[in-house]
């Protein structure tokens, strides 16, 4: 699978998501990127987690939106993050610059979006004394670390178009990833999904979704 041929869509809150025609699917929900980013990932994961230091696990970076917004809150109610976040496909320097995140947001694209794509791959990098970023250019399938997570953004392409990435073997490897009393948080709430994560050991809880979509997934670890 390759996905070289990428195009940017403005999305029903005006932020954009790319659609990759190989694979025929957008990296976030139409009706609205950032609504989406901020329902499930920041409010349901982020957020659902009570400690001042937070490792973060995220499965595809993609545009960096996700990264942008914990950097951005992690700053304003100043917790230590320490992010982790795997992409197999970079997205091209002519795409990111044209992202508009930072500029709709109103946040400094300087500071938290274009630091995020433009620095080295594979390394550890303090972005800011509340942002510990490394960006690991592999294959979820491949990843291998036995560093633990307190919450997992789980955001791949959907079940429909990865399924290979969806798997009871792939959620018991995020499990094993997770500390206890850690969380893995997701827009897809499909049957199978929910099977996969609790054959993997997790308690699943169903969460309202974001705009669009009745439900989402947060599934915790809890022992
Ligand atoms: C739904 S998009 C979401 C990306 C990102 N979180 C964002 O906000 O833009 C899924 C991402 O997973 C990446 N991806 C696909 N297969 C992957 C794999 N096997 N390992 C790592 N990343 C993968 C894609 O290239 C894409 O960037």
């Amino acid at each position: 699978m390759k996905h070289s041929n990428i195009h940017i869509v403005e999305t029903l809150d005006g932020s954009h998501t790319l659609k990759s025609a190989d694979i025929g699917e957008h990296y976030h929900s139409v009706n609205g990127a950032v609504q989406e980013s901020m329902h499930v990932f920041i409010k349901n994961g982020f957020h659902s987690v009570d400690k001042s230091r937070l490792s973060i696990f995220e499965a595809g970076f993609g545009t960096g939106l996700n990264a942008m917004l914990t950097f951005h809150e992690a700053e304003k109610c100043n917790k230590l993050i320490d992010y982790t976040t795997l992409e197999l496909y970079p997205v091209d320097e002519n795409i990111f610059l044209k992202l508009n995140y930072a500029e709709i947001l109103n946040i400094d694209s300087g500071k938290y979006f274009l630091p995020l794509h433009t620095c080295e791959w594979n390394r550890n990098i303090e972005l800011s004394k509340n942002f510990l970023f490394k960006k690991i250019n592999t294959d979820l399938n491949e990843y291998a670390d036995n560093k633990l997570f307190d919450i997992i953004y789980f955001d791949a392409f959907s079940p429909e178009k990865q399924a290979e990435l969806w798997t009871e073997t792939v959620f018991k490897k995020m499990f094993s990833i997770l500390n206890t009393g850690g969380i893995l948080v997701t827009y897809s709430s499909k049957g199978e999904v929910k099977r996969n994560l609790r054959s993997a050991g997790f308690t699943v809880m169903r969460l309202q979704g974001a705009a669009g979509k009745h439900h989402m997934i947060q599934a915790i670890k809890n022992e």
